[in-house]
């Protein structure tokens, strides 16, 4: 019925370290034969030549965790699309509440950001997602249609290559999980949004996050417009993933 295999992506936010990470690899990749989805690890920059080594030969995809909205040139500090690329990067998170609210970035912002990914082959998987209060007020369209339309608008019939990620921000690193009803509604939200901007709405990945784990994988995943996972606490133990990207297979 759906065209789009399911995606689950582990978002390692800022932890790990040489061994640890070499460790979490390796049980991950043993019990890799029995997954049948689509897989991606978005680690710290820092780590992606060590990463890129240890996914060597498997069938788990590369990923970054922001980019640099420019080219290159003077500015100190920040990580180009083309080096990413340079590195094996399949996929980049863009816009992740963690960085919309720590750092300041705005809709546009997040828009150059995705642009820069797509120009250098690499999926930008864009978040969106609404506050507490958000929700309480009844925006949570309004607030997730507006982060999308920016998006849309810099990227005009390339937003096909997008993968989204809607995130409802009271849901991330709390335990509290969307009802599989609250991520579905939202999810036809924005599968309408991509449908009203191109002829290929139905190939764009949406991945729910905001605490999935392996006891509510299965539920979220079976709505139709669940097409995957972006998954941060869950993802650092690897029985959790793994049980999660099995769940994803079937
Ligand atoms: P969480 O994080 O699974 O720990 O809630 C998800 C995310 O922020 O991508």
């Amino acid at each position: 019925m759906s065209m789009r295999s399911k995606l689950m992506v582990g978002n390692w936010k800022m932890n790990g370290s040489l061994t640890a990470n070499a460790s979490l690899v390796a049980d991950i990749l043993a019990g890799m034969p029995a997954v049948h989805c689509r897989a991606a690890l978005c680690v710290p920059s820092v780590y992606l030549a060590q990463l890129q080594a240890l996914l060597t030969a498997s069938s788990i995809d590369l990923g970054a965790q922001d980019v640099s909205p420019h080219g290159s040139g003077a500015f100190t500090g920040e990580v180009s699309a083309d080096m990413l690329h340079e590195f094996g990067v399949r996929y980049c998170i863009v816009g992740h509440s963690e960085r919309r609210q720590h750092h300041a970035e705005s809709d546009e912002l997040v828009a150059s950001k995705t642009q820069r990914a797509l120009a250098a082959g690499i999926t930008p998987i864009v978040c969106v997602g609404e506050s507490l209060a958000e929700r309480e007020a009844g925006q949570t369209e309004a607030v997730v249609k507006r982060q999308l339309a920016a998006v849309i608008h810099a990227n005009g019939h390339c937003i096909s290559e997008i993968v989204v990620a809607y995130e409802p921000i009271w849901a991330i690193g709390t335990g509290l999980t969307a009802s599989p009803e609250q991520a579905q509604q939202v999810h036809a939200v924005l599968r309408a949004q991509l449908q009203a901007a191109t002829a290929h709405a139905d190939r764009v990945s949406i991945l729910y996050g905001g605490s999935m784990n392996a006891a509510n994988a299965a539920e979220l995943l079976a709505q139709p417009d669940v097409d995957g996972g972006l998954i941060g606490g869950a993802a650092l133990k690897a029985p959790d993933f793994l049980s999660m990207l099995k769940t994803a297979s079937r």
